[in-house]
């Protein structure tokens, strides 16, 4: 912060309510998504770890663009679709992976936080309604979005988008084509709840649903931007695409504009892994060529509950690998919690529920990475 007494000036002029951003994952620090490759557990830069992706080049599973954000947000100067092909699979999983996590090591995982995104699917390369995704999670799964088909519940598809906590529905709605679902989650590591924030195309955040308790835990580096698809018989990979933009995290007040806190920053990020974006509020927006685009359709709400069967017995965890490689810091893990089936339960960094749900066990794929089998 070279500048606080002018920096703090310039977010008070704008900040009508905004906190502090603790990291800003919003693509204004990319030229393209080739600079995703820059990152590697040996050289930790940019916004983003990119490592959970199937084997072909990064172009096939995100790329960049103008047209892949949410018009309204003048903070972003671009969105990221990310994809799902026949290529997907990381690491020989039988699960399609595309996912970014924050390279940061900000606070975000302290106190109350908003982790802060807008998603929007279209009707080409639309994600299959007959197979469970988890979109913007938590390796514990104490939050995240879920759409399509859950795995193990009646019937055969599915057309919500859904907001869980603990695998369990909290709020759903259809997800149509073309909407862009904004969307904050309200965690308050202390406390143990997360809130949840919403509104499509253009609109403000509004609380949709009130602090409900929860088991968060995080180390800060395992929000997962992008989707995670399950695996069911009898259905065939389709290409899937998941539009983004407007990721960040913010402390204080919660910023309810979809237009963001900060105009693009003209990609002058500094490579530094630690949080280079925390004053990034300090540019004054002047932009007013915003482009409202409302929604025309307006998505419908209905409130069916989740069938998925969450069990919680508890069963003994199987020790971890103590292999050591370039290891990020050092990580407690979470107790008392229970992983679901597919989700991980290991690896270095890793600090979410390392006890698996009944029927799966925790299994060793690499150091980085136990999954629940
Ligand atoms: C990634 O590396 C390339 C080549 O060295 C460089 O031009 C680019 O600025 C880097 N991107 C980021 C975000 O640091
Ligand atoms: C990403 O962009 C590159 C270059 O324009 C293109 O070849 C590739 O097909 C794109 N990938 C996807 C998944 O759209």
């Amino acid at each position: 912060m070279k500048f606080p007494v002018l920096a703090a000036l310039a977010s008070q002029i704008l900040a009508v309510s905004a906190g502090t951003i603790l990291w800003d994952g919003r693509f204004n620090d990319l030229s393209a998504s080739t600079d995703l490759n820059n990152w590697s557990w040996g050289n930790q830069v940019g916004p983003y770890q990119y490592y959970i992706h199937g084997a072909s080049a990064v172009t096939a599973y995100v790329n960049l663009s103008a047209d892949f954000k949410n018009p309204a947000d003048a903070g972003s100067k671009q969105g990221a679709k990310i994809t799902l092909d026949k290529t997907a699979y990381w690491n020989g999983q039988t699960m399609r992976r595309t996912e970014l996590i924050p390279q940061t090591t900000a606070a975000i995982a302290t106190g109350k936080v908003f982790y802060h995104f807008s998603l929007m699917r279209k009707a080409v390369n639309a994600p299959a309604t007959t197979r469970e995704h988890q979109i913007a999670f938590f390796e514990s799964h104490f939050t995240e979005l879920k759409a399509g088909w859950l795995s193990g519940a009646a019937g055969i598809e599915d057309p919500l988008l859904r907001w869980c906590i603990g695998g369990q529905t909290q709020w759903s709605t259809n997800w149509d084509a073309g909407v862009w679902h904004n969307v904050a989650y309200e965690i308050d590591f202390s406390a143990g709840t997360v809130g949840f924030w919403h509104s499509t195309g253009g609109d403000a955040l509004t609380q949709t649903v009130a602090p409900v308790k929860a088991s968060t835990s995080s180390n800060g580096a395992d929000w997962h931007v992008g989707v995670l698809e399950l695996p069911r018989d009898g259905y065939a990979d389709a290409n899937e695409d998941y539009y983004w933009s407007g990721v960040y995290i913010e402390s204080g007040s919660l910023t309810t504009s979809v237009s963001g806190p900060g105009a693009p920053a003209g990609g002058s990020s500094s490579s530094s892994s630690s949080a280079a974006a925390s004053s990034s509020t300090s540019s004054v927006k002047s932009s007013t060529s915003t482009t409202l685009v409302t929604s025309t359709t307006k998505a419908v709400t209905t409130s069916s509950s989740s069938t998925t069967t969450t069990s919680t017995s508890t069963k003994a965890q199987t020790t971890s690998s103590t292999t050591t490689s370039a290891a990020p810091a050092a990580t407690t893990t979470a107790s008392g919690c229970t992983a679901a089936r597919y989700a991980q339960c290991g690896g270095n960094g890793f600090s979410g529920c390392t006890t698996c749900a009944s029927g799966s066990t925790c299994k060793y794929s690499n150091d980085w990475y136990s999954q629940c089998l």
